[in-house]
C-alpha cells in the first residue's frame, strides 16, 4: 500500500454535469470524492457555473474559462464525470464542457462515470452515450460506471441525502478500483519516492 506521502500526489478532477442545483447526481459524485480525500489524494470539483455560459454555448475554446479547464484536466491523474440522463443520454452542459477539451485530453487518465436518471430503462445511456465521447476524447482506462435511479438517492428539501446502500457499495468498489489504478502510477512517477522501500519490495536494485 502507498504512503501517505505517495497518496497525496495523486489528483482527481470530479466533474459534475447537472445544472441543477440539488443535483443527485453530484450527491454520488462529492461522495465518491469524499471516499478519495479521507484516502489522501487530491480532489477538485468541477461544475457547469464554472464555465460562463456564453463560453459553453458559443465553444469558446480559446477562452480562459476553457484554457483553466483544459489544465485541470491534463493536471489530473483520473477524471470522474457525473450526469443526469436526459432524454436517454449525459446532459447537455456537460457535452458542452467536454467539447471544450482537446482531442486526446482524456488520454492516459482513470475515468469513472456515474450517472441518475429518472427509471432504470436508461441504464445503458454511460454505455452508449457517455463511454463513446470519453473513448473518443482518448480514454482508454474508463471504469465501470455507476448508475442510479432517483429512489436510490434520496434528497430532502433541507439538504440532506441518503444513498441507498447497494448504490454505496458500487460506488465505493469503483472508487477503491480507481485509487488502485492510480496510487501506483503516483508513486512511481513521484520524484519522492522512497528508494529503500521499493528496493526492499523487489521493485529494482540499488
Ligand atoms: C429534461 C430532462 C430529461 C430527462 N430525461 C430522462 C430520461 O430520458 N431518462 C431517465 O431515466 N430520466 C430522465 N430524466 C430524469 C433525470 O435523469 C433524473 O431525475 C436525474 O436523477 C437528475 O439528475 P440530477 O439531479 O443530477 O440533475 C430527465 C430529467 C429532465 C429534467
Amino acid at each position: 500500500m502507498s504512503s501517505p506521502r505517495h497518496q497525496a500526489h495523486a489528483r482527481v478532477l470530479a466533474i459534475a454535469g447537472s445544472p441543477s442545483q440539488r443535483s443527485r447526481s453530484s450527491v454520488l459524485l462529492r461522495h465518491a470524492a469524499g471516499i478519495l480525500q479521507r484516502r489522501g489524494l487530491s480532489v477538485g470539483e468541477l461544475g457547469l457555473r464554472d464555465i460562463p455560459a456564453e463560453d459553453l454555448i458559443e465553444g469558446n475554446y480559446a477562452g480562459p474559462a476553457a484554457n483553466a479547464l483544459r489544465a485541470r484536466v491534463a493536471a489530473a491523474d483520473a477524471v470522474m464525470i457525473s450526469s443526469p440522463v436526459y432524454q436517454a443520454s449525459f446532459s447537455g452542459g456537460l457535452k458542452a464542457v467536454l467539447d471544450l477539451l482537446d482531442p486526446k485530453a482524456l488520454a492516459g487518465k482513470v475515468v469513472l462515470p456515474i450517472a441518475t436518471g429518472g427509471s432504470p430503462a436508461h441504464l445503458l445511456a454511460l454505455e452508449y452515450g457517455l463511454k463513446p465521447v470519453l473513448s473518443a476524447l482518448g480514454a482508454r482506462h474508463i471504469l465501470a460506471g455507476v448508475y442510479a435511479t432517483d429512489t436510490q438517492v434520496r434528497l430532502d428539501e433541507f439538504g440532506a441525502r441518503e444513498i441507498d446502500g447497494e448504490v454505496s457499495r458500487r460506488l465505493d468498489d469503483s472508487v477503491e478500483r480507481l485509487s488502485e489504478l492510480v496510487l501506483p502510477r503516483v508513486a512511481v512517477s513521484s520524484p519522492s519516492y522512497d528508494l529503500g522501500r521499493l528496493a526492499l519490495a523487489g521493485a529494482f536494485s540499488v
